[in-house]
């Protein structure tokens, strides 16, 4: 058995529609692709139809599961309804909403103008609010219950981080949203649930947030514990997990999958990491005759 391996059982999503914002490419369609295996049904959706288009023939071809491509553009809520109401018409019913869409870049705060800031927050705080809205709004109505909104954060939404400060911000946001809404939409059998994860190399995240070779030089994997990056395919087991009938208990949580790396750079004394092996002898000899100097 290996994290690189599926692992929940074939039919452990047989007969779910699951929504997928910015499911054309990266952990958007890692996590469909494994949905489609377990056997729900996919609607995914980008701001380009020719990409998402792209991506419904390669998720169908590779799985023989079945993919609705909508471009829907999750910043304007006339689209998210449109993208919804296609959704209805093609399966009749919708279980799922993965809010996953975002937008992203490095910079300095103070380099960023006012449109740049809000181009983050308009896709990710925004547009998962009117995603959430949406559907929400249809599934309390239609007095549906059993569905879950599953929201992709990052571990910054709780520590905030530099550099990325609109993105921060929006996603603090939407992990807010998850854990408030968790507790009111409860009564209409609607579960809230979030996943932070740290490094999962994409094309999407990598030319924005390591552009050239500044991964290759910054060494991502150096602020990992585990010193590796994490494989798409560990993210989609606990998104499926997250998603699926075995999870009916899970409300209002927000699951890190990162390899310890924001508690690296949280710890006080994680520097140590630092000292090297044959230093240790020496370092326990001081500790234990600190107490017999003072
Ligand atoms: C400074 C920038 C900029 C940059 C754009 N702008 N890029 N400013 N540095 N690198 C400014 C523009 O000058 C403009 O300002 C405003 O932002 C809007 O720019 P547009 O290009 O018109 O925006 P838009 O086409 O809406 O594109 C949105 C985007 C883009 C966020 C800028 O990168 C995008 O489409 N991203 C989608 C995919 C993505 O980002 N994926 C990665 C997610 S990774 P003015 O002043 O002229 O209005 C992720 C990982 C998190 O979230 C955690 C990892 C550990
Ligand atoms: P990605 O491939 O760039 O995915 C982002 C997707 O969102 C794209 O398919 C993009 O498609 C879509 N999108 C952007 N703006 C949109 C809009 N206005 N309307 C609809 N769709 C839109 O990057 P990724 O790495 O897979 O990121 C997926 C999620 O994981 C994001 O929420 C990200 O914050 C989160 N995350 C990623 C990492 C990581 O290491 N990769 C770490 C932590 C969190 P179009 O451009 O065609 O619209």
């Amino acid at each position: 058995m290996k994290y690189t391996q599926g692992m929940l059982r074939d039919d452990a999503l047989k007969g779910k529609i699951i929504a997928i914002t910015g499911g054309g490419s990266g952990l958007g369609k890692s996590m469909g692709k494994y949905f489609l295996e377990l056997g729900a049904h996919l609607a995914i959706c980008g701001r380009r139809l020719e990409k998402v288009e792209e991506a419904k023939k390669e998720l169908e071809r590779a799985t023989g599961g079945k993919v609705m491509a909508a471009s829907c553009d999750v910043r304007k809520p006339q689209e998210v309804e449109a993208f919804l109401a296609q959704i209805l018409d093609t399966y009749g019913k919708v279980d799922v909403l993965l809010n996953n869409a975002a937008g992203n870049f490095i910079s300095p705060t103070e380099r960023l103008s006012y449109g740049a800031f809000d181009a983050v927050i308009d896709i990710v705080l925004k547009g998962t609010k009117n995603c959430t809205l949406a559907f929400g709004k249809h599934w309390i109505k239609s007095k549906k219950q059993d569905k879950v909104v599953l929201n992709i954060v990052t571990t910054y939404a709780e520590t905030g981080s530099a550099y990325v400060v609109p993105s921060a911000m929006s996603k603090a946001g939407v992990l807010a949203m998850t854990r408030s809404l968790a507790v009111e939409w409860a009564k209409y059998g609607i579960r809230f649930n979030a996943i932070a994860p740290g490094p999962f190399p994409t094309k999407g995240a990598w030319a924005r947030l390591l552009p050239g070779d500044l991964g290759e030089k910054l060494k991502v994997e150096n602020q990992v514990p585990l010193k590796r990056a994490g494989d798409h395919q560990e993210l989609a087991n606990l998104a499926a997990f997250l998603v699926s009938d075995f999870a009916p208990y899970m409300n209002g949580e927000v699951v890190t999958i990162d390899g310890g790396e924001w508690l690296q750079g949280a710890g006080q004394m994680n520097f140590l990491e630092e000292v090297p092996q044959e230093m240790w002898d020496w370092v326990e000899k001081a500790t234990r005759n600190a107490g017999k100097k003072n």
